[in-house]
This record gives C-alpha cells, sequence and structure tokens, in this order.
C-alpha cells in the first residue's frame, strides 16, 4: 500500500490524502466543494450559516455533481447568554465602524444564529457522504443517527481530551486542527489557549490518543505540508487557507487582495487570534477593526452575539472592498496559497507531497 492510499482514503474512495477544509461564510460555494471532490480530495462544504432550505439545495446540487465523496460541515450549538452591558459595548464599537463606512446606525439583529436542529434534519434527510463539525461534540445518539444514514461523522478536536470525548461519542475520524489554522478554533472542553497546540504536536498526540484516523490541519499550505503530516500518523492532510485564492471559492475580491498584498514585495501576512468578529477565537489576517477590539476582548460578549452584530459591517465592507473591517479568516500559512483552479491546486499539493518521499 502506499503511504498516500491510507484507511481513510480507501474508506472515502478518494484519489488523495487530502480534504479541501469547511470554510463557512462567503466563502462556501458548491462550486469549489465540487472541484475538489471531483478533483480526488474530499471538498467541504461550510455550511454553517446556511439556511434549512439553501443546506438542502446544496446538498442534492453536490449529489447530482459528482459521484465522489463531499462533507457538509455544520457548528455544534455552544450555551450562550446575554449580557446587555457587553452587547452595548459591542454594539458602540460596531457603530464606529458603521459611520467610517458611512453606513446608518447598526440595529440589533433580528436573529444570532442557524437553526441547528433545523440544518440537522436536513442532513439526515438528504445523506450526504459525510458530516463534519466543530464547536463541540454531537450527542451519541446524533452519531448513531447519521451513521445509521451511512453518513461518515468527522469531528473537530483542538486538545488530546477533546479527540478522545469524540471517540466516545462515536465519531469515524477526528480532524486535529492546529493552533496555526485559519478560522475559529473548534476548542470545546478546554479555556482555548491551553488547546493552542501545534500541529506538529497534536496530530501525533492525537495519534496516540484514540484510534480512528486523524486528519491533520492547520499551517499546511502546500506538498510539504502534506508529507510531514503523513509522517506524523495523520491518515489526511486538510488545507483551508490554501483553497481561499481558489477561482471557485467565494472569497471578496478585498480579501483576495489582502492574501496577496505581500506577494511581490517579499513582506510576511501576519496573522493573529481574535474575538473581534463573532465573539469566539479565530485567527485571521489583522486588519483595523481587529486592531480597534484588541486588548479588550474579553469584555465582549458570547458567541454568536458579536457574530450577528458585525454581519451588516462586514457584508457592507466586501461590497466596498474595504479589508479593515471583513473578517479575513487566514492560516499562518496563508502566503503559501495561489490563485489557481482547486483541481490545479490539489495537483500541485500532490505532486510536491511525492516528491518528498
Ligand atoms: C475562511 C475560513 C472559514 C472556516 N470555516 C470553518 C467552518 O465553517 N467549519 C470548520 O470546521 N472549520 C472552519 N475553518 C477551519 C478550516 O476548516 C481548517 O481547520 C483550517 O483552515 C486549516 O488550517 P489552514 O487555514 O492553515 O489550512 C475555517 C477556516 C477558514 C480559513
Amino acid at each position: 500500500m502506499s503511504r498516500f492510499e491510507t484507511p481513510f482514503v480507501q474508506r472515502l474512495r478518494l484519489l488523495h490524502p487530502l480534504v479541501q477544509a469547511p470554510m463557512a461564510g462567503e466563502t462556501a460555494t458548491v462550486e469549489l466543494t465540487l472541484a475538489a471532490s471531483r478533483a480526488g480530495a474530499l471538498g467541504s462544504l461550510g455550511a454553517a450559516y446556511f439556511t434549512p432550505q439553501r443546506l438542502r439545495d446544496s446538498i442534492r446540487a453536490l449529489k447530482a455533481g459528482t459521484e465522489r465523496a463531499f462533507a457538509v460541515n455544520l457548528f455544534i450549538p455552544v450555551p450562550w447568554s446575554r449580557d446587555p452591558m457587553r452587547e452595548a459595548a459591542y454594539a458602540a464599537e460596531i457603530a464606529k465602524a458603521h459611520a467610517t463606512l458611512k453606513l446608518p446606525p447598526p440595529e440589533p439583529p433580528q436573529a444570532f444564529e442557524e437553526n441547528f436542529d433545523a440544518q440537522i434534519a436536513v442532513v439526515l434527510e438528504e445523506a450526504p457522504p459525510v458530516f463534519s463539525c466543530t464547536f463541540g461534540a454531537p450527542d451519541a445518539a446524533l452519531v448513531k443517527a447519521l451513521q445509521a444514514r451511512d453518513i461518515y461523522v468527522i469531528g473537530t478536536a483542538t486538545h488530546p481530551a477533546e479527540a478522545r470525548e469524540l471517540e466516545r461519542r462515536g465519531v469515524d475520524a477526528i480532524l486535529a486542527q492546529g493552533a496555526e489554522a485559519g478560522g475559529h478554533r473548534g476548542t470545546f472542553l478546554k479555556p482555548f489557549e491551553q488547546a493552542m497546540i501545534g500541529s506538529m504536536a497534536l496530530v501525533p498526540l492525537l495519534v496516540d490518543a484514540v484510534r480512528l484516523p486523524v486528519i491533520a490541519a492547520g499551517g499546511i499550505g502546500d506538498g510539504r505540508g502534506v508529507a510531514a503530516a503523513l509522517c506524523l500518523g495523520a491518515q489526511a492532510a486538510a488545507l483551508g487557507s490554501s483553497f481561499l485564492l481558489a477561482e471557485e471559492c467565494g472569497t471578496s475580491a478585498a480579501y483576495r487582495a489582502a492574501l496577496q498584498s505581500v506577494n511581490n514585495t517579499g513582506g510576511d501576512l501576519e496573522t493573529a487570534i481574535t474575538r473581534a468578529f463573532s465573539g469566539r477565537p479565530a485567527r485571521g489576517l489583522r486588519n483595523r477593526f481587529l486592531e480597534q477590539i484588541e486588548g479588550r476582548e474579553n469584555l465582549l460578549p458570547d458567541y454568536p452575539i458579536p457574530n450577528a452584530w458585525s454581519r451588516p459591517m462586514r457584508q457592507a465592507a466586501a461590497k466596498q472592498s474595504d479589508a479593515e473591517y471583513l473578517s479575513l479568516w487566514a492560516g499562518q500559512a496563508a502566503k503559501l496559497a495561489r490563485p489557481e483552479k482547486a483541481a490545479e491546486i490539489i495537483a500541485r499539493v500532490m505532486q510536491q507531497a511525492h516528491t518528498c518521499f
């Protein structure tokens, strides 16, 4: 068996030990998931912000578009509560940004998050080949119900304790999300600082902690990272930031420009962990709104309250091509991303991974 034909690859009949990582938000398009799956990676749709109807339509479009495996990803709901003082303070910060963007003052959001029960009901009905999730561990009963529909279940862990918990709940595989990763931290059992473990340490720790396939994610930007992940015992590598410049990705023009801003200067892309946009720690490129909130993050209301309050600001900033008020989620290796078609990214990364052995 080749080093690349891991049990995970065989089980899902992939061509490569590669996952196009789920990326919720404007980035999530059926076209990207489809292109990645058709090219033999596990394409994943970050559907956490989708309405149930959009989720249903997307799963049907994916099934119609490929015979190959693909994943649909949702956020497991986490408990949260409202705190009027914190919410008012955050709304005042958003109001400042609205003024800068010449928008009317912000209005309280109508709803704070999608209805997970309605979303998961669609997943159970439409039965995509793979369901993946983050922010928490799905109930054991839900995992069983998904598996009874022949859906392969992947949970996200940022710490060995979380991987063990996911294994107890019965999931089929674990995505090890290293501290380098772009986007929200999946941490759910530990204070998030304790779960900022780099991929080089996290992957072998999880491989030893559970008997399930481990998928490495976080800071893997090209074939060198994929080869390293396989050496660490991962059965596949998940790349998120490397697909942000894919033609099929929904990344806005301003976001793309920010990711490519240092390409001709030899400079570095600076990322930081911030709660500024959503209330939950996430890694993204530094910009003005991140710095406006920096240092006062412990005073923010719970996720998803800031996420809902900041949405009109982010949408307007995307329209105005102003990257200073967008959440620019990106991992520490985001500079390795190239503007190519998803299939070209996959071919380039895999060719490079092969040359590493
Ligand atoms: C823009 C963006 C959005 C993301 N959204 C999700 C998501 O909806 N669900 C999820 O499980 N992970 C999400 N992530 C994390 C990725 O799935 C993955 O763990 C991460 O991108 C891997 O690290 P890398 O960015 O260094 O490749 C997101 C990452 C990015 C960059």
